[in-house]
């Protein structure tokens, strides 16, 4: 801290809701408002407590940066989605996470991806036959489905760990858990989606603390062995309770990213024919299941993506808190205060990319390249020290099943949809994206 930073400026709101209600009807406009009238970095009255907001990509990179160590993950985002996913890589800071992200690193080398991918292929082929086709097809819950069986498969060995019915128990308490992080209601009441959740996340220690011993000792090529046999610059691997911690927050990390990202695409490409022609022509020529080289190589799906990202990132917005008092931009931020990563605007300013709200996947190719637009401006992945670990793993497990999705069916949704996108915390379709999906 200098001594000549600026207090936040603040925005006159309702007295106890201040913003809560404006950012829950509509989240960027509400944004919008705030950086137009208070600018980068400001001060917001949010659920009854305030809140410093940072807003745009200087903002939001300085604090991905956190060059003085003053924003911390785990007081921040402990809040939300704490305690089932206690001790997660996100929820560890500064020294301790950087022991354990090294270690980690070591999960998702090149060669260990070309592992998990080769798990992929056929858990997606089956995945997918079993779609069936119909006039009002249900995309997002078939996919949150698909990307369910794929992490019980490829994170952790699948049907070599345990029976169908184990692994559907063991499915249902993972739910649980992500159902009550992304709950209004935090306090451990009956009968409510928290008393659940704690059920499903000791039904997951129990589980998966008993395979430890098992996968340490078996070799195998599924992440939960890998993790079992990392090894530290000291010799030392993860304790029992680490893995544990770990592989949970993996189930977690992997699921509704990929799950919203696949929803997105699916929903594009349903009202853009021409991009799904063209992906489907690109990727016409690869084998039945991909390799990591060929899956790789799809560079209009690469394209696609990334706007797709850029329109609806599965991560809006970053939890921190300050651990003592810093600034961002000039502007003051006081210690042991809620500071919120708004990354979603930066995806949306005008100054950064040409008529934003409008799906155009060429703006990130040469010579456009809007995304060099801003250092900053473009971070679906966050940045910095706690930038997304599984970013690749993302990119393969969505590139295989479009690759699969393309050659086996066609959809479309009716003209003129627009999807009531729910905004508040992980980003989701209300009305779960409804297609005409048919067999080719
Ligand atoms: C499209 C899919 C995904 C998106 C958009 C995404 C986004 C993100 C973002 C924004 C962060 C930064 C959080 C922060 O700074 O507070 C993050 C962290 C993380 N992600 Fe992802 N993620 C995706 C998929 C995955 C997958 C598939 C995995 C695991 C296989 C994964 C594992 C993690 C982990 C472990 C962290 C914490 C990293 C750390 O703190 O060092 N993510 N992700």
């Amino acid at each position: 801290m200098t001594g000549t930073a600026s207090p936040a400026p603040r925005r006159r709101a309702l007295p106890v809701v201040g913003a809560t209600f404006s950012y829950f009807n509509d989240p960027l406009r509400m944004m919008r408002a705030q950086y137009d009238a208070c600018g980068p970095v400001s001060e917001l009255n949010f659920i009854g407590g305030v809140s410093t907001v940072l807003l745009g990509p200087d903002a939001c990179g300085a604090a991905l940066q956190n060059k003085d160590k003053a924003l911390a993950n785990e007081p921040g985002w402990g809040e939300l989605v704490g305690p089932f996913f206690d001790r997660g890589l996100m929820l560890l800071d500064f020294e301790e996470h950087h022991r354990h992200r090294m270690m980690m690193q070591q999960a998702f080398t090149r060669p260990r991806l070309e592992s998990y991918t080769a798990a992929m292929g056929p858990a997606v082929a089956a995945g997918l036959d079993s779609w069936q086709p119909s006039r009002s097809f249900l995309v997002y819950p078939a996919l949150k489905s698909l990307t369910l069986d794929l992490a019980t498969q490829v994170f952790m060995g699948g049907a070599e760990l345990a029976s169908p019915g184990e692994l559907e128990q063991v499915n249902r308490a993972f739910v649980a858990c992500v159902q009550a992080a992304a709950g209004i209601i935090r306090r451990p009441l009956p009968g409510t989606r928290w008393g659940r959740a704690m059920k499903g996340r000791h039904l997951l220690e129990e589980f998966l603390g008993r395979h430890v011993a098992a996968k340490r000792a078996g070799g195998g090529e599924d992440l939960f062995s890998v993790l079992c046999s990392l090894r530290g610059d000291d010799g030392e691997g993860l304790s029992d309770r680490d893995i544990v911690n770990h592989m949970i927050f993996l189930l977690m990390a992997a699921h509704d990213t990929s799950t919203i990202t696949v929803t997105t695409i699916m929903r594009q490409l349903g009202v853009h024919p021409q991009w799904r022609a063209q992906l489907r022509d690109e990727a016409a020529h690869l084998s039945d299941f991909p390799t990591l080289d060929e899956l790789d190589a799809l560079e209009s799906f690469d394209l696609v993506m990334k706007e797709c990202l850029r329109l609806v990132p599965p991560v809006p917005v970053l939890a921190r808190r300050s651990v003592k008092e810093t600034e961002v931009l000039g502007i003051r931020i006081p210690a042991d205060q809620p500071v919120a990563v708004m990354l979603h605007l930066g995806h949306h300013m005008e100054e950064y990319w040409p008529d934003p709200t409008h799906f155009d996947p060429d703006r990130f190719a040469e010579p456009r390249r809007e995304d060099h637009g801003h250092r900053m401006a473009f971070h679906g992945f966050g940045g910095g020290v706690h930038k997304c670990i599984g970013m690749y793993f993302a990119g393969v497990q969505v590139r295989a099943i479009f690759h699969e999705l393309l050659r086996t069916y066609k959809w479309s949704v009716p003209a003129g949809y627009e999807w009531p996108l729910d905004l508040v915390a992980l980003p989701f379709p209300r009305d779960r994206l409804p297609v005409r999906l048919e067999k080719l």
